[in-house]
Formats: structure tokens, C-alpha cells, sequence
């Protein structure tokens, strides 16, 4: 058997076992996330994820979703855009927070109104900011918190009719940046940027089988996504898993961003 030894970080077959199996408590250890947007879609698959492991589950939402393991979630109504944000009482310590609230909002540029580009910016970055803050304090008592964002393909990737929806995504992959760099060692700060995922938020795209084989036959991978897929990005970068991965934006997008077939 190759034991690798770099200047002893990972030294003999003993302690390296010790070591993963150190690791494996770590991650199997019950933890508490705040998900904000899980009663459907990519969060409330996100939810079913975490909550099969184990963890517990603060949830933020107009609506309460279905979920599979109910009595480890604790649901708070909550209207991102109108509502005064939660006491924290009771949320004194967070291990993560995924803000999942977004849109998709297709419209060429000279339909889109001044108000139009402020509502993106609003539901998709001003309420990711807003809870961030909210739950900073919770989430600084973690020695090693995760916080999950979400842009899209239509950021990196110019296409168009997303003028609303990518400007408003672009400053979410510099907020991810930014927090990164001034919350690490503490705090990891993430993105995942989806292609098309069947949620109830892309449905009017996916209206027929027809528009969904063909959205899917755009994509290198051949379909479009599935809330599990992105979903299990997101478990991932909460997890102890991903514990030396700050400041990136994660593709989860069926190759559409970086192959041509
Ligand atoms: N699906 C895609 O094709 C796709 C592609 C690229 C990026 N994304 C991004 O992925 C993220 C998740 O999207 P999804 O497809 O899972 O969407 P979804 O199924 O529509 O879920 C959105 C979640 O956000 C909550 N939400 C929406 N408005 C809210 C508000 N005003 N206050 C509080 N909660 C609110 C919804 O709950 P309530 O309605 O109960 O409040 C729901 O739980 C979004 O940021 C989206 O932009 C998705």
C-alpha cells in the first residue's frame, strides 16, 4: 500500500486512520443550518438531504414545504421583501446558512424597467445580504460555519434576455468573493451557478416535453438538472466535506459553461 508522507501531514497508516476516522465523527456530528427558501425546489430538496443525516433545520419562507423529516425543521414565516426579519432568539449558534430566494425573470433589455432590475436585486442579493447579517453573530460561534449562495450559467455565460437575472447574480459571485476573503478562516462563503433545474421557478421554460428535451439537448450532459443535483452540491459545501473550498463558484450545470458538443 502507497502511504503518502508530505513532510508529515499525513503521516504513517495509524494516524492517518486516526485521522479519518477524527474526520468522519466531525462530519457525522449533528449540526444546525438555516435555509432560507426550502419549501420547494433546490431548498426543499436540500432540506430532505441534510435532515436524512441528521441535522436540524431553522427554515425561512413564505410557505412551510412538504418535507420528510418534519420534526427536525422549525419553520418561521417570512416575506424576504416586506417582512421585518426574525428575532434571533433561540438561533444562538449556526454551523451554515443557504440563501436560496431567486428569479427568473426573461425579458429583453428594453422591456426591462428600472424596477424590474431593482426587484432582482432585491430578492436575489439584498435579501441574501440582509440574512447574512441577521445571522452573522450565529453563524461566528461555529468554528467552521459554511454559507451557500446561489448565481447562474448566465453569468459566466452571456445569453440573451438574462439581463436582469445576471446582473443581479453578477454581484452575487462578488459577494461570495468578498465575504470569503473577510470571513475566512471562520466563515466559507460559496456559490453554486445551476443551468436549467426542473423547480417550480424554471416550470413556465419546461411547459411540455417537447421544451424540456430540447432544453435538455442544449446541455453537454444531455438533460437538464434535477433539484438533487444541485441540492447535493449545496449538502456538500455545508459539510465538513468541502472544508478547504472558499470564495468559488461551483458549475453544477450539465457541462453547458465549459464544453461544446
Ligand atoms: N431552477 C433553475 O433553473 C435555476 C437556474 C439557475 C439558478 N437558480 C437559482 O437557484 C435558487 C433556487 O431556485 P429554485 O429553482 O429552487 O426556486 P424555487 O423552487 O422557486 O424555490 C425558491 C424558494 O425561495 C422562497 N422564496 C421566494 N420568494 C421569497 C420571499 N419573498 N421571501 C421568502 N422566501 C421566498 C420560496 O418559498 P415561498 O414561495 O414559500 O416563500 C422557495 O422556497 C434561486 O436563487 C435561483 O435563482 C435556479
Amino acid at each position: 500500500m502507497i502511504v503518502y508522507n508530505f513532510r508529515g501531514w499525513v503521516p504513517g497508516p495509524s494516524k492517518h486512520s486516526s485521522f479519518i476516522a477524527g474526520f468522519t465523527k466531525k462530519i457525522m456530528e449533528n449540526k444546525k443550518y438555516i435555509i432560507i427558501g426550502g419549501s420547494s425546489g433546490i431548498g426543499l430538496s436540500l432540506i430532505n438531504l441534510i435532515t436524512a443525516e441528521g441535522h436540524h433545520v431553522y427554515h425561512f419562507a413564505r410557505n412551510r414545504g412538504t418535507w420528510e423529516n418534519e420534526s427536525q425543521i422549525q419553520h418561521t414565516t417570512l416575506d424576504i421583501l416586506s417582512d421585518e426579519l426574525p428575532d434571533t432568539h433561540g438561533i444562538e449558534h449556526a454551523n451554515g446558512l443557504v440563501y436560496c430566494p431567486g428569479t427568473i425573470e426573461l425579458k429583453s433589455f428594453h422591456q426591462l424597467s428600472d424596477e424590474n432590475f431593482r426587484n432582482e436585486f432585491e430578492i436575489n442579493v439584498v435579501g441574501a445580504i440582509k440574512l447574512i447579517r441577521h445571522f452573522l453573530k450565529a453563524l461566528k460561534k461555529s468554528r467552521s460555519a459554511s454559507i451557500v449562495l446561489f448565481s447562474t450559467v448566465a453569468v459566466g455565460q452571456g445569453m440573451p434576455f438574462h439581463a436582469g437575472i445576471s446582473t443581479a447574480k453578477g454581484a452575487i459571485e462578488g459577494l461570495t468573493r468578498s465575504l470569503a476573503a473577510e470571513f475566512a478562516p471562520s466563515i466559507r462563503v460559496n456559490a453554486i451557478a445551476p443551468s436549467l433545474t426542473e423547480t417550480r421557478l424554471a416550470e413556465k421554460f419546461l411547459g411540455s416535453d417537447e421544451r424540456r428535451e430540447a432544453a435538455g439537448k442544449r446541455h453537454p450532459l444531455g438533460r437538464i438538472g434535477r433539484a438533487i443535483d444541485i441540492a447535493s452540491m449545496a449538502s456538500f459545501l455545508l459539510s465538513e466535506r468541502s472544508d478547504w473550498i472558499t470564495g468559488q463558484i461551483l458549475h453544477v450545470d450539465g457541462g453547458l459553461s465549459a464544453l461544446r458538443k
